[in-house]
């Protein structure tokens, strides 16, 4: 099959590239770096030529949840355009496990993207996951000031990226079939948890803060709203495996 990967550089996007090529498929990796800007439409059609199937693993940095709705309904929006006059028959998309009960901020957009997808005119299919374990690299990088890392109480159940990557190439192999069974990791965690275990691990001498922040989506993520239900499919990396892997980035 000829696959689009938009987002293609991104945490799960590498994931989604490497499991493509693997499992013999021609990859399209779209990003901003090899000429194709999303959010603009630039170079969408040229790439968009001769492919079987779109996966939409696009994300921006945002606690606003007008922003995040921009940026998921344009994305979305500019995908489906250059896919219909391409006749792509599947368009594949990430979201988030827990959405729905915590509709604010970034969340709010991932709910306009869901519906934005199931509501264009492209065949599709959509997946939720838990948080990556690669979160806790993510807001260790966001949340420094000194020898201190801010880290929110969050409960988790929180999968590999690359088993995420993985389940989106096999869904992008079948006919569309809307919303896929979620995938979560195999472990309940706490997020200071895993920074803190992370840290051991790299020999990093910092001290994790963690903070019981005001507001439904910190209410929420702190009951473990992010955790996801029993129906989920559960991924077999658990995060001590996950930060002993070649996926571990120890920046
Ligand atoms: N992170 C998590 O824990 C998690 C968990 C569940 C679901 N998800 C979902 O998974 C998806 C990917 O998340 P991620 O954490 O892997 O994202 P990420 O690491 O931030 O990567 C974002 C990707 O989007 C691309 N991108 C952004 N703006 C673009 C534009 N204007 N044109 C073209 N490409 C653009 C970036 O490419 P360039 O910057 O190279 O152009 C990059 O490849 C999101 O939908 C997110 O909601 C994430």
């Amino acid at each position: 099959m000829r696959l689009v990967i938009a987002g293609a550089t991104g945490t799960v996007g590498r994931h989604v590239v490497d499991a493509a090529q693997s499992r013999g498929h021609e990859v399209v990796a779209l990003s901003r770096s090899s000429g194709q800007d999303i959010v603009n439409g630039a170079g969408l059609m040229q790439a968009m030529s001769g492919a079987d199937a779109v996966v939409d693993v696009t994300s921006t940095v945002t606690t606003s949840a007008a922003k995040s709705t921009a940026f998921f309904t344009t994305v979305t929006a500019n995908l489906h355009r250059a896919e219909f006059q391409a006749g792509v028959s599947h368009h594949v998309a990430l979201s988030i496990v827990g959405i729905d009960t915590l509709n604010v901020g970034y969340y709010a957009g991932k709910l306009a993207h869901e519906r934005a997808v199931s509501e264009g005119p492209i065949p599709w299919s959509s997946l939720r996951a838990t948080q990556f374990h690669e979160f806790a690299e993510q807001v260790t990088r966001r949340g420094s000031i000194g020898p201190f890392v801010a880290v929110p109480k969050i409960l988790l159940r929180p999968v590999a990226a690359r088993e995420v990557g993985t389940r989106l190439v096999e869904i992008a192999e079948r006919a569309p079939i809307g919303r896929a069974t979620d995938l979560t990791g195999p472990d309940d965690e706490s997020l200071a948890d895993l920074v803190r275990r992370m840290f051991a691990f790299d020999g990093t001498k910092r001290r994790v803060i963690e903070l019981s922040l005001p507001g439904k989506y910190w209410r929420g993520s702190r009951s473990g709203l992010l955790r996801g239900g029993r129906d989920a499919s559960r991924g077999r990396i658990g995060f001590d495996d996950w930060l002993a892997s070649g996926d571990h980035d120890r920046r």
